[in-house]
């Protein structure tokens, strides 16, 4: 074979071959076109090869000098091609096919759980009222779950078996921390923290080994709130309980408070709310005992306060009409992306 036509072979592969790998659009047509041209067996490189040994003695140095070079060229515009898919540079072809008309793939955003959705929009409304948001730890001691709030040693609400007690201490069954059964705790941090008069609200989890249900869970929410001012009644608690109720559930809430009895308040009542014709117990409240404004320094002759304690759980199904809180702890996405 005479090396004008062996080189012109050459170059015509260099061409076809730099083509293919450059107009590859993505790895799986990469590969074929790298069989077809440089695959060891029989790609089309190792087939010109072969006219090599047909070449004249006198020209197969520059035959396979030329050889050499075309082979490099192709393994580099190879290379070249995969690095491009791999960067993922988009090849000519595929700019020629964009269409910026079409619709983008959207991808799914998340957003926040309902209990936090609710958490925001109560301190939103307890924020206008004038009561700024305290915070208290989780694992509590004795003395602001218990003590403080002049719940007595001998009380039944401090039995182990409706309390997670934690085995730390001296002895496993010291019983000195707890995880917090209820948000006073944090009536208690805060005014031992600063002098009345106090406006706050605190939002946050606590825990009680109740049995699952349709409106109890072992880990629940609360919202507290604290007033501590001369001269505060069961009216101001009245109203901005009312208030409260309104902003969140709507005009049309009302608010009902029966007698009841809680170590920490004097007098205690509590508290439901009927939206759509039907009572459903909220949660606590009452004037603070004097007892607790002793204990942590005030006078109980010159501040009253009142304060009370909620169940967001049941706030939140209140208002968006959840039959069962446990739903809100499911995680199924379907109920979740409803709110
Ligand atoms: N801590 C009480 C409870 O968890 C609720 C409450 C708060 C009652 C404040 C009175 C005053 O049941």
């Amino acid at each position: 074979m005479a090396i004008s036509e062996f080189l012109a072979e050459l170059d015509e592969l260099v061409a076809s071959a730099t083509e293919k790998f450059e107009t590859a659009a993505n790895g799986d047509l990469l590969e074929a076109a790298r069989v077809e041209f440089i695959g060891a067996r029989s790609g089309l490189l190792r087939q010109t090869q072969q006219g090599l040994g047909r070449i004249d003695k006198s020209d197969k140095p520059a035959a396979g000098k030329r050889f050499n070079e075309v082979k490099q060229l192709i393994e580099s515009a190879f290379e070249t091609a995969r690095a491009r898919l791999e960067a993922g540079i988009a090849t000519a072809e595929d700019e020629e096919h964009f269409d910026p008309s079409v619709p983008g793939v959207l991808s799914q955003l998340g957003h926040m759980h309902p209990i936090t959705q609710t958490i925001e929009e109560l301190k939103d409304i307890m924020g206008r009222l004038g009561f700024s948001v305290a915070d208290g730890p989780e694992i509590e001691d004795e003395w602001h779950n218990f003590d403080a709030l002049n719940i007595p040693r001998s009380h039944p609400a401090r039995d182990p078996l409706d309390n997670f007690y934690l085995a730390v201490g001296e002895r496993a069954n010291d019983h000195t921390m707890l995880m917090r059964s209820q948000t006073s705790t944090v009536q208690i941090r805060v005014m031992e923290q600063s002098p009345p008069p106090v406006r706050v609200i605190s939002l946050g989890r606590v825990y009680r080994p109740d049995t699952p249900d349709a409106t109890h869970l072992p880990m629940f929410h609360q919202i507290e709130g604290l007033l501590i001012d001369r001269q505060v009644t069961m009216a101001d608690l009245k109203s901005v309980l009312r208030l409260f109720a309104s902003s969140y559930l709507g005009e049309d809430v009302h608010i009902r408070f029966r007698p009841s009895f809680f170590p920490f308040t004097e007098p205690s009542v509590e508290v439901d709310m009927s939206w759509h014709d039907n009572w459903i117990e909220m949660g606590g409240a009452g004037m603070v005992d004097p007892a607790v404004l002793t204990a942590v320094g005030y006078d109980p002759e010159e501040v009253t306060g009142f304060a009370f304690g909620l169940g967001i759980e049941r706030l939140c199904a209140r208002r968006h009409g959840i039959d069962d809180i446990r739903e809100i702890y499911r995680n199924d996405v379907r109920f979740l992306h409803q709110f």
